[in-house]
């Protein structure tokens, strides 16, 4: 279906005090204005995409270790390399729109004028983030579905009542399990159009983190305990939606891809969720919720003795701020 609706919960708030409060915020706003490109001609799209070769880096394949991969013939595995490069971009583009949707509504709910200004120039970032993405993915393959889980998670954050779920769930969560994913699309990837496209949307996801650490830092102590307390749930739900029970997350909407170059997708996901059980394959893959989720959620003091069971328990290695810090 190509349109979706979802009821959403939005207070929105006036700020009629415009004088600058928080100075790493307005700080920001000032580099993001510079900041600026321009996806239609600042990209290199006259760079044509090699149809024949390898999208992806076989020896940075975080797949190449699976028996039903390695059993391909050459050319269906260059064929399959290429579906789930479109496919993780899909996701990518679906994600972009999420945040695109998400930003203007903090524009809205954000109390300070700082966090609106910043806002503003994250509109047009996302915005250009969806027509990159789009574009690239339609020259590679086509668009393909989002995934159900991640279309869930955006919804959450979408539908919070609290602003402060928005902040975390999309400019703390969201954006650095963005990052996470660009750093490995880049560095896995062959095609020279691709990474350039990855570099530059990276580089504006970086700001979309600080933002959120910024903003965060500044605000959670300054919460009621109660709604903190209801902040830190929603960011363990996000996190456990994605991540756990080992192997769901993303995988089962990709068994398309998988039957179109004759991989028996059963047993495909059997593989995948056999080996993702396993602690010591998992330790030895990059992981953008081990590497950047989890750890800006602790700079941020979001897992606490409340919540940091549950993080171990989905396998990450987390201290726990104190319960009532601030
Ligand atoms: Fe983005
Ligand atoms: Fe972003």
């Amino acid at each position: 279906m190509a349109i979706e609706q979802i009821v959403t919960e939005l207070t929105t708030l006036w700020r009629f005090d415009y004088e600058p409060k928080i100075k790493a915020l307005r700080d920001l706003y000032e580099v993001a204005k510079k900041d600026q490109w321009n996806a239609a001609s600042d990209v290199p799209w006259d760079l044509e995409i090699d149809a024949e070769g390898d999208i992806l880096d076989p020896s940075q394949d975080r797949m190449r270790d699976f028996d039903f991969i390695k059993a391909l013939p050459e050319d269906k595995r260059i064929e399959l390399a290429r579906r789930r490069a479109a496919w993780t971009l899909s996701q990518f583009l679906h994600g972009e729109q999420g945040a695109l949707l998400c930003c203007g509504q903090l524009v809205e709910a954000v109390p300070d004028m700082d966090g609106k200004l910043y806002a503003a120039t994250q509109v047009i970032d996302e915005a250009r983030h969806v027509e990159v993405f789009h574009r690239y993915i339609k020259r590679l393959d086509r668009v393909y579905p989002i995934d159900p889980t991640l279309q869930a998670v955006l919804n959450q954050i979408l539908q919070a009542d609290l602003w402060q779920m928005k902040c975390v769930g999309m400019q703390v969560i969201v954006e650095s399990l963005a990052m996470g994913s660009f750093k490995l699309m880049k560095t896995g990837s062959r095609d020279p159009l691709l990474r350039k496209i990855v570099e530059l949307t990276a580089h504006d996801e970086a700001r979309h983190v600080s933002y959120g650490l910024i903003y965060m830092k500044d605000e959670l102590p300054r919460m009621p305990e109660a709604d903190r307390d209801r902040v830190e749930d929603f960011a363990i739900a996000a996190v456990e939606a994605m991540v756990g029970p080992p192997g769901r997350a993303g995988m089962g909407s990709q068994a398309g891809i998988y039957q179109g170059v004759g991989i028996d997708p059963e047993a495909a996901m059997r593989e995948i969720r056999e080996k993702l059980a396993d602690p010591e394959f998992r330790a030895g893959r990059p992981s953008p919720f081990r590497d950047h989720v989890v750890p800006q959620l602790e700079r941020i003091g979001l897992i606490t003795e409340r919540t940091a069971a549950k993080y171990r328990a989905l396998g990450f290695e987390v201290g726990a701020a104190p319960a009532t810090a601030g």
